[in-house]
């Protein structure tokens, strides 16, 4: 980084949103982000551009760039809404091909084509055409974090957040729920629905242990512990309260527990604490890899060159369209 003129102006320009972010980005780190900050809201004008980004992207990103955020749900939601001719999608793949299937016409864009997902990594359609082939008639719901190629396959999509819902929408004593195990047992948890699980896991969620948080307990008086779905079950078991990542959001900012510990990705906590100064925040950190490829320079070059664009075979996207339209038809 060379400090001249231009950084000077930059700093000048984005130094109301470094005011919402101060609590959670050094004053040393700021000059790196603010010039890419100052630069993609300019191009995002120029561009007729969106950004969405998912609660789990950092907060120079979240708090500083982007127009939409939220958790799978939202975003899906929002990205029927807008009016906007290109989308970047500050996620990860699937949610990236979520966006497209929902706006066929309009350029969509994911800044790293490789942010992946351990858990749409774990199935194949393939895999969900055997299913079906073994309980002939049974329903199949797929959570979001899954290919284009596999909701194709399945009749409906869910989120964490309305997971339960959806599966009793259907009015089956038994459904197949793909592919988070913990997620599927979450549910099963919940609903006289017979679950048929598969067995894909969140390469994040699943490293949290049941144990670990006991320590922070003990550690922690009057600790209040809020956990993802998909974390194992004695994880869930020993949390206070579970819920997707908007969710998890909404219980710290409406309760404002004195002490929280969030189990979930990292950057959820550093967006929650932005906002807010009543809480503090206790931090088991897991990263996610896939989520952290995408980066301001990323975004910035991505919108700069239109590229990288999601495309869906349109043969597969009509069908996992279908899937993903039903569960927003439903609500949640
Ligand atoms: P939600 O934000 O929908 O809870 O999903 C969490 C997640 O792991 C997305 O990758
Ligand atoms: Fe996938 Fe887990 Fe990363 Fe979310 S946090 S993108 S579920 S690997």
């Amino acid at each position: 980084m060379i400090w001249n003129q231009q950084l000077t102006q930059d700093l000048v320009k984005v130094a109301p949103l470094y005011e919402r972010v101060k609590s959670v980005i050094p004053d040393v780190e700021w000059p790196v982000h603010a010039p890419y900050v100052a630069a993609i809201n300019e191009l995002k004008q120029e561009r007729n551009a969106v950004i969405l980004a998912h609660n789990y992207q950092t907060p120079e990103i979240y708090h500083c760039v982007a127009d939409i955020t939220g958790d799978s749900l939202a975003l899906a939601r929002k990205a029927v809404e807008t009016d906007a001719e290109v989308i970047v999608l500050a996620g990860v793949h699937f949610m990236a091909e979520t966006a497209k299937l929902l706006n066929p016409d309009k350029t969509v864009l994911i800044p790293d084509l490789r942010a992946g997902c351990s858990l749409a990594e774990s199935i194949t359609a393939d895999d969900v055409r055997q299913l079906r082939g073994k309980y002939p008639g049974v329903p199949v719901v797929t959570y979001v974090n899954t290919s284009a190629a596999v909701k194709a396959e399945c009749d409906i999509c869910c989120t964490s957040g309305n997971a339960v819902q959806i599966v009793e929408s259907l009015g089956s004593d038994r459904v197949i729920f793909v592919p988070d195990e913990y997620l599927a047992s979450y549910v099963a948890d919940q609903t006289d629905v017979e679950i048929i699980p598969w067995q894909g896991h969140c390469e994040v969620h699943e490293r949290f242990t049941a144990a670990e948080l006991e320590d922070y307990r003990a550690g922690h008086e009057g600790l209040t512990i809020i956990a993802h779905p998909e974390c194992p079950p004695d994880v869930l078991d020993a949390a206070d309260f579970v819920g997707s990542t908007a969710q998890m959001q909404n219980f710290v900012v409406t309760r404002r527990p004195p002490k929280v510990l969030m189990v979930t990705e990292c950057s959820m906590s550093d967006n929650v604490a932005a906002d807010i100064d009543d809480v503090e925040f206790i931090r088991p950190c897991n990263l996610c890899p896939h989520m952290k490829r995408i980066t301001l320079a990323k975004i910035y070059e991505s919108l700069k060159t239109l590229e990288p664009r999601v495309e869906i075979d349109p043969l597969v996207a009509d069908r996992a369209r279908s899937a993903v339209q039903r569960m927003l038809a439903i609500g949640g």
